[in-house]
């Protein structure tokens, strides 16, 4: 079959591969397991849900897990995507997905950026800034997993 475009000829491959699609999907769950399971896991520190160990260090042993997941997730997403691109496109809970995906990284990022972590000092009270990331994060990669999984259903 000649395919009119390049994303055509990507979904020809990725389509008439009995294995790719699945094996890509696998891949992008479990880079959101590396993404979402250490933050949700450091977020529930911060919010003083689970008390145990210095915040600091958890950030040291944890946060980079989730770097790895994202970039799991990145490149089995792309292939997830370039199997229907068009329809994708405007599939709204695919969407609202990549909005929530870039609101949690700008989120991450400003809680970083405010210097608020390296200030903690051990058996100090959480302030009200970190805590108010911590909870969006939870919310942002949740809704994450629920778009993601509605993409199909939509
Ligand atoms: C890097 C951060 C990302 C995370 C953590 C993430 C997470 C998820 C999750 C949890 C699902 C539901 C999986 C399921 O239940 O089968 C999903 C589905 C999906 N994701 Fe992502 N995603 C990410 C990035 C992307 C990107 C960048 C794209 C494409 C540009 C993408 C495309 C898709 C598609 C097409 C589905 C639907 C798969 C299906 O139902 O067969 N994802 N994603």
């Amino acid at each position: 079959m000649n395919a009119a475009t390049p994303a055509e000829a990507l979904a020809h491959a990725i389509n008439g591969s009995s294995w790719l699609y699945p094996a890509a999907n696998v891949v992008h769950v479990l880079g959101f397991v590396l993404v979402a399971g250490p933050l949700i896991a450091f977020d529930l520190r911060l919010l003083g849900v689970t008390r145990a160990g210095d915040i600091r260090d958890l950030a040291r042993t944890t946060l980079p897990w989730s770097l790895v997941g994202f970039g799991i997730a990145l490149p089995a997403g792309l292939i997830l995507f370039g199997s229907d691109s068009a329809a994708l496109l405007t599939n709204p809970a695919f969407r609202l997905k990549l909005l929530l995906l870039v609101l949690a990284a700008a989120n991450a990022a400003a809680l970083h950026a405010s210097g608020a972590l390296k200030a903690l000092l051990p058996g100090t009270t959480v302030p009200l800034r970190p805590r108010l990331h911590a909870a969006a994060s939870i919310l942002l990669w949740v809704g994450v997993l629920v778009c993601g999984r509605m993409i199909a259903y939509v």
